[in-house]
């Protein structure tokens, strides 16, 4: 019962907090996040400050030996044709724009938090023709 209560008092909290949309409060790695955040958001940890550099993803393992953009919108003006057109509903962009939460999922505990099952779907295809 106090869990609940605790619980509900933080989802008031987060939800006040101004600015922050469809706030998701949620235990990540001993922290409460929000699952909904944008990058800012995650980078105010992956910065290498709280947590893992985030450059460990963006500028190396993450897109298979690439870096990947964020923020930037989807998709891109003038090259729709290479993208898919309607992305599935757990490839979350925020504003129209591909962001962490659209490749990461903090719900999902499997190790890096994908958004889609590595196992059995290729994350890159969601969005990407090819
Ligand atoms: C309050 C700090 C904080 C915030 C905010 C935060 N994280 Fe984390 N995150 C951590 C910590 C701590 C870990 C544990 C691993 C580490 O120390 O780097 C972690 C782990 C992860 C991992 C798994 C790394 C692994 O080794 O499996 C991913 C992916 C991740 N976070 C993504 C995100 C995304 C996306 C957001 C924003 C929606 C976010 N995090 C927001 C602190 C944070
Ligand atoms: C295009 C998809 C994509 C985007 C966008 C993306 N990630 Fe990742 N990220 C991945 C994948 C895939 C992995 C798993 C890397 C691997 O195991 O090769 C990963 C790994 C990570 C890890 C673990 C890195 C490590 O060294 O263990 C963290 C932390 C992380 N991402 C955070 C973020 C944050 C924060 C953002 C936004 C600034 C972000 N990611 C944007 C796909 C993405
Ligand atoms: C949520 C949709 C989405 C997912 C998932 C995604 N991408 Fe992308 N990716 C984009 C968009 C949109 C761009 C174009 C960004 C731009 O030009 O501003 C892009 C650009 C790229 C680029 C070109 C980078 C550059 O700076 O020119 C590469 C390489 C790439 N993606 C690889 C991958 C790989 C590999 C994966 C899977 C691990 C992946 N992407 C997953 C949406 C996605």
């Amino acid at each position: 019962m106090l869990k609940i209560l605790f619980l509900f008092s933080l989802v008031l909290v987060v939800s006040s907090m101004p600015g922050v949309a469809g706030a998701e409060p949620i235990q990540h790695h001993g922290y409460v996040v929000n699952a909904q955040g944008n990058s800012r958001e995650c980078l105010a940890c992956h910065d290498g400050s709280m947590a893992k550099a985030v450059s460990s993803c963006l500028n190396g393992r993450c897109p298979v030996g690439g870096s990947h953009p964020v923020d930037t919108p989807y998709p891109p003006a003038g090259h729709e044709g290479e993208y898919v057109a309607t992305v599935s509903g757990s490839i979350r962009l925020l504003n129209g724009q591909v962001t962490c939460i659209s490749c990461h999922n903090l719900q999902n505990p499997q190790p890096d938090h994908p958004s889609v099952d590595l196992a059995t779907t290729n994350l890159c295809l969601n969005c990407h023709r090819k």
